[in-house]
């Protein structure tokens, strides 16, 4: 559907992991009153039912199946969302190391996607949203009035992991960046919806940025479109 001035407004940040995306999402949520919703987390949910079925992640028939007797539910919450999968809660679980490496792989599916897509999209459907991804002013919303790509130089958002990661982290910082850089490359390279930016997206690079400048960025570029409605 395209977006007219009685649509409501939905806003798309893209970008690779580690670039803030969430971060600003939810700030920018709070602040236009919309709902914020973190689109990798429902990624993450499939990704660890595969897990816990002992699925094999590259074989899209068979995740295929296993998606059509999955349920994955997404609350906006007031910092970042609960996650339910199959009426049980994964919020915690979905953000440790092992879902995180098979999100990535489940992801590249072209079935699992468009499964993906249409939840989505239902999500977006009643209410204004900021939803956050890969693909979502790319594929999911392609009308959305507005759309960031969030970038930031591979070193800093592997340093910025490691650190949200805490103390209590397992992983050496050599290890997340390693990490980061094989998912950013399977996200990028793969055949459907690769991450990049759509070609009416506003690319804000946080590599020199603090989370104010890049905030204040995004909400200018709202306000602006609101205003031109
Ligand atoms: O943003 P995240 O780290 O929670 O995302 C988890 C994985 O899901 C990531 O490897 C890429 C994938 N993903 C995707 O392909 N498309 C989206 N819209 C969101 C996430």
């Amino acid at each position: 559907m395209k977006e007219n001035e009685s649509s409501p407004l939905v806003v798309a940040i893209d970008g690779p992991a580690g670039a803030g995306k969430s971060t600003v999402a939810a700030i920018i949520a709070a602040r236009f009153g919309l709902l914020n919703l973190e689109s990798g987390a429902m990624y993450r949910a499939f990704a660890l039912k595969a897990i816990q079925t002992d699925s094999d992640v590259d074989d899209r028939e068979e995740l295929s199946r296993l998606a059509a007797k999955t349920r994955i539910r997404l609350l906006p919450g007031s910092a970042a969302n609960r996650v339910f999968l199959d009426d049980v809660e994964v919020t915690k679980r979905i953000r440790e190391p092992d879902v995180t490496a098979a999100a990535s792989r489940v992801s590249v599916h072209p079935g699992i996607r468009q499964w993906m897509v249409s939840m989505q999209r239902q999500l977006g459907e009643s209410s204004g949203i900021v939803m956050e991804g890969r693909d979502i002013g790319t594929t999911v919303f392609p009308h959305a009035a507005v759309k960031i790509f969030l970038d930031a130089a591979a070193e800093v958002r592997g340093q910025r992991r490691y650190q949200q990661n805490g103390p209590a982290g397992v992983q050496a910082a050599e290890s997340v960046l390693e990490e980061l850089r094989e998912r950013d490359r399977r996200d990028r390279t793969r055949a459907e919806s690769p991450l990049q930016p759509a070609a009416d997206a506003v690319i804000i690079d946080s590599t020199k940025l603090s989370l104010d400048e890049v905030v204040t960025q995004v909400a200018a570029i709202i306000t602006a479109r609101l205003a031109s409605r």
